[in-house]
C-alpha cells in the first residue's frame, strides 16, 4: 500500500475512534519538526511512547549487496527515529511531572532484537541498529530511573509478521498476539526483557551456546547456518521469480 493510500485508510480508521494521528514515514529525517510542532498542538500530558518502528532486508544478505539506497533508509527508520523520539518525548515527560506534580510515570518502550542481542551475519545493518537500540535504550534507562520516567527495552526473538516472513523458524515463532499479551505484563517490572517466555528461552539458550563455544565458532556457526538458509531462499524466489524488495532487486 503507497503512503497516500496508506494515509487515507488511516484517517477513515482515526476518525471513526477519535483518535488524533499522523502518518510519517521515518526512512527520511525531516520530519520531525512537524511530529515535535503536532505534539505541543495537543497540550496534553503524555503518557506512553512506543519506539517499534522498525525494517529489516527481508532475506539474508551480503552487506554489498543491499540496494543502494537502503542502509540509510535502515539507520533512519530503527535508529534515528528512537533517538529523536525520546529526544522530543522525554522532555515533555520531565516537564508534565513537575507541573502537574503528578506520580504518574510517563514510560517509553523500546523495541529491539534477539539479532541486536548477539551479531546475526548476513543481517548486518538490522543486527547492528538493534544493538543500538539495546545500549542506547538501557543507558537511558538508568539515566533518567530517579526521575521516574520508565525505560523498558524489549527484545524479541522470532514473531510472525510480515517482517521478517522469510526467515522464520516455524516452531521458534509466537504469534503476535501471544507475544503482546505477555510482553505488557512486564512493562511496568521489567526494564530489560525478551517479552515472552518462549523467546527468553531461545536467547537464553543461545547466549549459553554463545558462551560455550566462543565467539569465533559461534559466529562460524551461526554464518553457515543463514548462509546456507540464504542460498535456499535465494534458489526458491529463482524458481518463482519473486525477485524485488522495494522495487529494487536484489539477487545476481
Ligand atoms: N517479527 C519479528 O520476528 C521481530 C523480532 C525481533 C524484533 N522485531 C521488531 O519488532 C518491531 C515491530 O516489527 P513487526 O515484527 O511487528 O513487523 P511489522 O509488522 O512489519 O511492523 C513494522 C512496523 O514498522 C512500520 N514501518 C516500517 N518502516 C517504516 C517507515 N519508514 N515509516 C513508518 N513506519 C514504518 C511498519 O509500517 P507498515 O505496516 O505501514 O509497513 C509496521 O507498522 C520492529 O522494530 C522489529 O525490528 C520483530
Amino acid at each position: 500500500m503507497g503512503m497516500s493510500d496508506q494515509k487515507t485508510k488511516i484517517t477513515i480508521e482515526a476518525r471513526c475512534l477519535g483518535v488524533e494521528y499522523m502518518v510519517v514515514d521515518f526512512s527520511h529525517q525531516d520530519i520531525y519538526g512537524e511530529i515535535e510542532e503536532r505534539l505541543k498542538q495537543l497540550n496534553g500530558p503524555i503518557h506512553v511512547l512506543v519506539n517499534n518502528v522498525g525494517m529489516m532486508f527481508n532475506i539474508p544478505e551480503y552487506f554489498i549487496k543491499y540496494p543502494k539506497d537502503f542502509n540509510l533508509k535502515l539507520i533512519n527508520t530503527n535508529i534515528v527515529s528512537i533517538t529523536m523520539m525520546c529526544q522530543i518525548v522525554m522532555p515533555i515527560m520531565m516537564e508534565q511531572k513537575r507541573r502537574i506534580k503528578t506520580n504518574d510515570r510517563g514510560i517509553i518502550i523500546n523495541i529491539g532484537s534477539a539479532a541486536g542481542l548477539t551479531e546475526f551475519p548476513f543481517f548486518s545493518t538490522y543486527s547492528a541498529s538493534k544493538a543500538y537500540i539495546t545500549y542506547f535504550s538501557k543507558i537511558l534507562s538508568y539515566e533518567y530511573e530517579q526521575d521516574g520516567i520508565i525505560i523498558q527495552t524489549v527484545t524479541p526473538n522470532q514473531v510472525d509478521t510480515k517482517l521478517a516472513a522469510n526467515v522464520q523458524v516455524p516452531n521458534l515463532s509466537t504469534t503476535p498476539q501471544s507475544f503482546v499479551s505477555y510482553a505488557l505484563k512486564t512493562v511496568a517490572n521489567e526494564r530489560f526483557t525478551n517479552g515472552h517466555p518462549k523467546h527468553k528461552l531461545i536467547n537464553n539458550l543461545s547466549k549459553f551456546i554463545g558462551d560455550l563455544l566462543g565467539n569465533h565458532l559461534y559466529m562460524n556457526f551461526k554464518f553457515r547456518i543463514i548462509q546456507n538458509e540464504m542460498n535456499l531462499i535465494k534458489n526458491a524466489n529463482r524458481k518463482t521469480k519473486l525477485i524485488s524488495i522495494d522495487d529494487d532487486k536484489i539477487f545476481d
